[in-house]
């Protein structure tokens, strides 16, 4: 979770930050937006007033905008970043490619009529 008493953790005062030390700063801001989001959805779900609903989801849509922004500023402080998101997002794929098959399997074996 992020450390929301101290904005700059790990950060020597009085001077500037290296893009790797503001980049830390950054992955902190942007978990900062993931639990925004995810208040103000869990918020609009609990609620049973629409206006209310309406404006906290407007408002977990902004964070969402935000979280983009750090993402986007994170992959060019860090060089490497944008590889390791790639690695992840392709050991997904490889698990949703394997899953698919069995998946249309199953769809087939349901949607199939049966024999007399
Ligand atoms: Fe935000």
């Amino acid at each position: 979770m992020p450390e929301f008493m101290n904005p700059f953790p790990g950060m020597v005062p009085g001077r500037k930050m290296k893009d790797r030390e503001l980049a830390r700063a950054i992955r902190l801001s942007l978990a900062a937006e993931e639990e925004a989001i995810h208040l103000y959805e869990a918020l609009a779900d609990a609620t049973t007033n629409k206006l209310a609903a309406a404006v906290l989801q407007d408002i977990a849509n902004e964070e969402k905008e935000h979280a983009g922004e750090f993402l986007r500023l994170l992959k060019i402080l860090d060089k490497g970043e944008e590889q390791w998101l790639a690695n992840g997002a392709d050991e997904v794929e490889e698990m949703v490619a394997k899953l698919k098959p069995a998946r249309k399997k199953a769809a087939k074996k349901k949607a199939a009529p049966k024999k007399k």
